[in-house]
């Protein structure tokens, strides 16, 4: 039986919840660890915990439900209005996925599940010995997966929200992928100034790993490949759009590179008509 169906059997029998409102049910919600985490419409927020006593009887294998009122916001790409509604209070948490091994505190950090193949896929276009920059390194979302292929020669991960950092810190030592990834606290942009000024770190592949698209990050990015490197550009737009590509390349052209796509893979739809996309861009000088 489906999720919202259950759901409403069991609040029927709890007098409390005005039974005209049971079609505002949720659907589903999302899922780290046995932990529910539960998007509910303004109108039965108010009956949160209710709704949470109920699904806590139909999925006894949930430890916790929580409830989320805002979204992914700012520039630290923070969840916003995470609440607690029913069983265990932690909400630090280490997600294994495709063997790595991912610490946060998802009240802090933002965990996209919907992002797992792309995690499982950009480590698989590593070429051995190469020299990584990630831009917008997070917790380690992709550099983690890198690392661990034991292919790269070094990754600079590069991460501004000092809580996102801190986990950086410590999934590399969880990893065991220390002699690999080198993490570096700051702006992406301020920091490439400096590889270029230092004029010692190049990059074979540079990642680029924010939505929405860091347009002004691509010249940034430009300073530190060489020639013939590869950079993971994502952003958001249609299904046979070529808009994110067009945007980069108008940009790398006035820098003074040639652009070719290699690869165009979809992450997830990001809402009607619109996607998630990831675009692999040779560059090379002009
Ligand atoms: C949330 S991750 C996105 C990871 C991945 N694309 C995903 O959705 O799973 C982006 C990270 O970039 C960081 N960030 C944004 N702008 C930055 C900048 N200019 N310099 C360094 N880090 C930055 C944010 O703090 C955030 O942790």
């Amino acid at each position: 039986m489906k999720f919202k169906k259950m759901l409403k059997i069991e609040l029927k029998k709890n007098e409390d919840f005005p039974e005209n409102l049971l079609d505002l049910l949720p659907r589903g919600y999302q899922e780290l660890n046995h932990i529910a985490i539960l998007n509910l419409k303004p109108e039965i927020r108010i009956y949160a915990q209710e709704i949470a006593e109920s699904m806590h009887k139909i999925l006894p294998a949930l430890n916790a439900i929580w409830q989320r009122t805002g979204k992914i916001e700012g520039k630290y790409r923070q969840p916003q209005g995470l609440a607690h509604l029913w069983g265990d209070k932690k909400s630090e948490i280490i997600i294994t996925e495709n063997h790595v091994k991912y610490k946060f505190d998802f009240t802090k950090i933002m965990f996209a599940k919907g992002n797992v193949t792309e995690r499982r896929i950009l480590p698989t276009r590593i070429k051995e010995g190469e020299i990584i920059i990630d831009m917008f390194a997070g917790i380690g979302y992709f550099s983690l997966g890198m690392a661990r292929t034991k292919k790269p020669k070094k990754i600079y991960s590069i991460e501004w929200n000092l809580v996102s950092f801190n986990y950086l810190c410590e999934n590399i030592q969880l990893n065991h992928v220390d002699s690999i990834i080198t993490p570096i606290f700051g702006d992406c942009k301020e920091i490439l100034k400096d590889f270029v000024k230092e004029n010692e770190i190049r990059a074979d592949r540079i990642i680029m790993g924010l939505l929405p698209a860091p347009i002004d990050a691509i010249p940034s990015a430009l300073s530190v490949i060489t020639d013939g490197g590869v950079i993971v550009y994502e952003g958001i737009e249609g299904k046979e759009s070529t808009e994110l590509f067009e945007q980069f390349s108008k940009i790398a052209n006035q820098e003074g590179f040639l652009t070719i796509l290699i690869e165009r893979r979809i992450v997830k739809i990001y809402k009607p008509h619109l996607y998630h996309v990831v675009i692999e861009i040779l560059v090379k000088k002009n």
